[in-house]
């Protein structure tokens, strides 16, 4: 891989990577696009990393869809389809070895909080992932707010020759931000999983910039009213910090259970 974006970058070329877990969806199809049109050679990564699963039996069940990720990938113009087995990645010991990163604490609230351990793994896996891929720009999505806030941080703090760009997230019609863990819902949770998103619109509404507590409030008896769903966290966040927000540039994120299947959400809120 090195040698191939190497003898690519030399020749002037400019490499645009996608790393993901695959069970590809639409959401990731535009990452792939926008690193197509910003970049000569686009490569995209599928690795299940188990370092980041803080649950076992997630890890277990996270779907794994290789033979459908290559098709769309190959429609979407990708060049380069990295697949490295858990050996490759973790040559020493397969639950990875963590470098300690000064992450400012981006990885101490919400995610953090909840699933312990789970940005070590993935600073450990994109920084592996960077240093066998190189200089690049690199396309995350903004479903994952927290985690673009500490890949950024973390690319800074080890000074990778990376670009980081965050993107859009990518939503079904009836508003649920897609997710390769939607496919784990059941048809009876699929229909009601759009709550989630309805109520951060209503966040967005709500949000005068000094009533975090209140909106706060308000959502979790929304939640609490509806017995399929377990509110994992609901916090409305400075988008830089991450921490509780005390002025109007936030992001309200959420982590809900439906049924057995995590979910994750978040709004900008001006
Ligand atoms: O967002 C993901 O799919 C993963 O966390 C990532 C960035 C590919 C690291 O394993």
């Amino acid at each position: 891989m090195r040698e191939t974006l190497d003898a690519a970058r030399n020749s002037g070329k400019r490499i645009g990577f996608v790393p993901t877990m695959g069970a590809l969806h639409a959401g990731h199809i535009a990452l792939v696009e926008r690193a197509r049109a910003d970049n000569d050679i686009v490569v995209v990564s599928i690795f299940v990393n188990p370092t980041q699963f803080n649950d076992p039996s997630d890890l277990k069940n996270y779907p794994r869809t290789p033979e459908a990720d290559a098709r769309m990938l190959e429609a979407a113009h990708c060049d380069i389809l990295f697949l490295p087995e858990v050996v490759e990645m973790y040559p020493e010991t397969a639950t990875g070895n963590s470098q300690t990163i000064q992450l400012n604490g981006l990885d101490e609230v919400m995610e953090g909080r909840f699933r312990p351990g789970h940005f070590n793994g993935v600073v450990n896996i994109v920084s592996r992932l960077f240093n066998v891929i190189g200089e690049c720009r690199a396309y995350f999505g903004e479903k994952d707010f927290q985690q673009l806030a500490v890949v950024r941080r973390m690319t800074h703090e080890l000074s990778l020759p990376v670009e980081i760009v965050g993107c859009p997230i990518i939503r079904e019609s009836d508003g649920l931000a897609m997710s390769s863990r939607n496919v784990r819902l059941t048809p009876e949770e699929r229909i009601t999983a759009p709550f989630i998103y309805k109520t951060l619109q209503k966040v967005k509404q709500l949000w005068a910039g000094d009533n975090a507590d209140e909106v706060k409030r308000l959502v979790e008896e929304a939640f609490a009213a509806q017995p399929e769903f377990k509110l994992d966290y609901f916090e409305i966040a400075d988008r830089d910090t991450l921490q509780p927000a005390t002025q109007r540039r936030a992001v309200a994120c959420i982590a809900v259970f439906l049924g057995k299947v995590r979910l994750i959400d978040n709004i900008l809120l001006d």
